[in-house]
């Protein structure tokens, strides 16, 4: 069979917030489907972006007082750098705010227009006359025209959950200014959905989309569909309208375009043909991996623009439900709503990246984390079953083979049948059947222990003239192991390439496994992954917890002039004085140790101390701080941090480009009250 030609991608994470494990589910899931093809010796690409478009990266970066460049700059950086510690290996990772975006955007535009697939026309909407934008329903907000609850958005009422236009709100306000929005027209540019609706029909009961989608879009065909409004009017960071000064393409027009960007971006760069993946009749593959919340945008316009651009559509578009942990959608406040990074620091990537495995299936269901079973499965399969396997026998190599496996195999039908069993494996990872392919992996795992554990070297080991069939059952053991771990090492990378340098193999690739290893040389055992700790979970869920309140003081204490950060709503002196503020001496600061941001405090209130700690390491060197007064709130409750209790909290302005500690003029005394 000649080799494939495929192009993946997952969908472009935007750039105003950091990846966290709901995000990864995607990145993990595609990423293993992409190792298995390479590992399979297909060609094949796996690009991404940041989608680094719209309202929201603006307002953003105008809140954090720095460009909209600089921003996507830094977001860029720290997605590239959770990704990697997760294993999740790009060919390319561009940005949706690129030269190739530009041209491609312009080009598919320019395409669909002079087909007469763009249409214009005046619409009305709310405008922000203070900020001079345009606002989106998410930044109106007021009181609920059915129950009149107050401090609603626009579109919708949490409380009594109906639905309206912002128009309908009772004293409406921009939620960026506080102003009163008004009424204003202006021209918008629409990609004319319905001349594709005998096309789209086609390609939806065309085996594109998973039979769930094809449900849903089909009852959304039904109810007929209307004109995409792809147009936004300036200010906006985003592409100009090549021939419409002042609009701008909605930040999803461009975004999907950005799969292309990016794949041009790496074609250019390794010679590749771009046209012979992406032109009408081209025979190469095309994936994109997305979840359940953004079925629309590609599997109803995105083809539909692919299409009118005369280009060609996607092979498939996979599609995954949502992560939930122990059981409820991720929260902040329990501390479940968990960063990339915050969970490297305390777990193991491949632990997850294995767990995500066994869970997944080529379904739209949603997938819960729960945190028990995660330590119990990753315990009982990886440590438990596989490592096991390799464990227990490579002792007996190295002691009574001189470190060499036996030049005989002594069990011919074993090894062979799991040599086999990868035919079966390879199909559940082709069909995104990962959960099955687990199973299947683990049943041989437990027929390895099964076998080892009937043998009992251990015993005969002990008895006089049995080296030599020791040897024989561990190197049928470690045969066995390296065939499990050909199926693992699109799940958990890093771990393969440590057993591969154990076995001393040139390649865990699927077809290497054909070659038994006989009288072949191997490495010393270094225990491959150790035991996940239910601590470190409990740790790591606090830590998230932390991670909320550093943020929630971010927002309070943006920088920046007064009309980009509404002054709080109003409160009475009664509530001001219940706030008990002193003037306090720092006796002591120190580092805490696995904390980047925080130091340690020690505060002196004139006959009583407190311990604080306090989110303003990258400000201050420890030294600095000692011996001089600043303000602290006395009479915050207390709060239990992972490291220890938190007695009140030091005042300080800024965020994360600086942070100024607050003091008072000289002659203040610690314990002194401050009104
Ligand atoms: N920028 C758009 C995608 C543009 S693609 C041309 C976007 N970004 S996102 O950052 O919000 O989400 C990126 C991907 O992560 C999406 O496929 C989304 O479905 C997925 N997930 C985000 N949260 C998720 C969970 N809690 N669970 C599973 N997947 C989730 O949408
Ligand atoms: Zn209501």
């Amino acid at each position: 069979m000649s080799t494939r030609n495929i192009l993946v991608t997952s969908a472009l994470p935007y750039a105003n917030g950091d990846i966290h494990l709901g995000h990864l589910l995607e990145y993990i899931q595609t990423d293993i489907w992409v190792r298995f093809q390479k590992s399979r010796g297909e060609r094949c690409y796996y690009v991404c972006a940041d989608d680094a478009h719209g309202t929201a990266i603006m307002l953003r970066a105008e809140q954090e007082g720095i460009t909209p460049e600089a921003l996507i700059e830094r977001v860029s950086r720290d997605h590239q750098a959770d990704f990697a510690r997760f294993g999740v290996n790009f060919d390319n990772y561009h940005s949706t705010h690129s030269e190739e975006n530009r041209e491609l955007s312009a080009l598919i535009y320019t395409r669909l227009r002079d087909k007469g697939h763009i249409a214009t026309r005046d619409i009305e909407q709310m405008f922000d006359p203070v900020k001079g934008l345009f606002l989106a329903d998410r930044f109106i907000k007021g009181t609920c025209p059915k129950c009149h609850a107050d401090d609603q958005y626009g579109d919708n009422c949490e409380k009594c959950g109906a639905t309206y236009t912002p128009a309908e709100l009772i004293d409406p306000v921009s939620a960026i200014s506080g102003a009163t929005p008004e009424v204003r027209s202006s021209t918008h540019y629409f990609f004319k959905l319905p001349d594709f609706a005998d096309f789209l029909n086609a390609w939806i009961n065309d085996g594109h989309v998973q039979p769930q989608i094809r449900n849903k879009l089909m009852e959304w065909f039904e109810s007929g569909f209307n004109e995409w409004d792809i147009s936004r009017d300036a200010p906006y960071f985003g592409f100009e309208i090549p021939d419409a000064p002042g609009k701008y393409f909605y930040v999803w027009l461009d975004a999907p375009i950005g799969y292309l960007a990016s794949f041009k971006n790496l074609c250019e760069r390794e010679g590749i043909d771009f046209d012979a993946f992406w032109q009408k009749d081209s025979s190469a593959e095309v994936y994109h991996f997305i979840g359940k919340d953004i079925v629309y945008f590609h599997a109803l316009f995105w083809p539909a623009m692919l299409h009118g651009a005369d280009m060609r559509t996607p092979t498939a578009v996979n599609c995954h439900g949502f992560l939930t942990v122990d059981g409820a959608k991720m929260s902040k406040s329990r501390g479940t709503f968990i960063k990339a990074g915050t969970y490297a620091q305390f777990l193991n990537p491949e632990y997850l990246r294995y767990y995500f495995a066994a869970k997944l299936t080529s379904k739209v269901d949603d997938l819960d984390l729960n945190l028990d079973d995660f330590a119990a499965r990753v315990n009982a399969d990886l440590v438990g079953k596989v490592v096991n396997i390799a464990s227990r026998c490579a002792g007996f190599i190295k002691k009574l083979g001189g470190s060499k496996l036996a030049a005989h195999c002594a069990e011919p039908e074993l090894v062979a049948r799991f040599i086999t069993a990868g035919d079966d494996i390879a199909e559940d990872f082709e069909a995104r059947e990962f959960s099955r392919a687990m199973r299947k992996i683990m049943e041989l795992a437990d027929d390895a222990n099964t076998y080892i554990a009937d043998k009992a070297p251990w015993a005969l080991a002990k008895q006089e003239g049995f080296d030599e069939e020791v040897v024989e059952i561990c190197s049928v053991g470690i045969n066995l192991f390296r065939q499990l771990m050909v199926y693992l090492a699109p799940v958990v990378p890093e771990m393969a390439s440590q057993a591969r340098a154990f076995l001393n193999v040139e390649s865990l690739d699927w077809e290497s496994r054909h070659a038994v290893l006989l009288d072949h040389a191997i490495e010393k055992f270094k225990p491959l992954m150790t035991r996940v700790e239910r601590e470190r979970i409990d740790a790591m869920i606090e830590a998230s917890k932390e991670d909320l309140v550093e943020e929630q003081k971010l927002k309070s204490t943006p920088k920046g002039p007064l009309m980009e950060t509404p002054i709080a709503d109003e409160i009475s002196f009664d509530d001001f004085i219940k706030v008990d503020l002193r003037v306090a001496r720092i006796a002591k600061a120190q580092y805490v140790e696995g904390a980047d941001k925080l130091l340690q405090l020690t505060l002196d209130l004139g006959g009583e101390t407190r311990n604080v700690f306090s989110g303003i390491r990258s400000a201050y060197a420890p030294e600095a701080l000692e011996g001089r007064l600043t303000v602290m709130v006395a009479n915050l409750a207390p709060r239990k941090m992972r490291f220890g209790m938190s007695e009140g909290m030091v005042l300080a302005a800024g965020n994360d480009d600086g942070i100024y500690l607050l003091s008072p003029d000289a002659g203040a005394e610690p314990g002194q009250r401050v009104v």
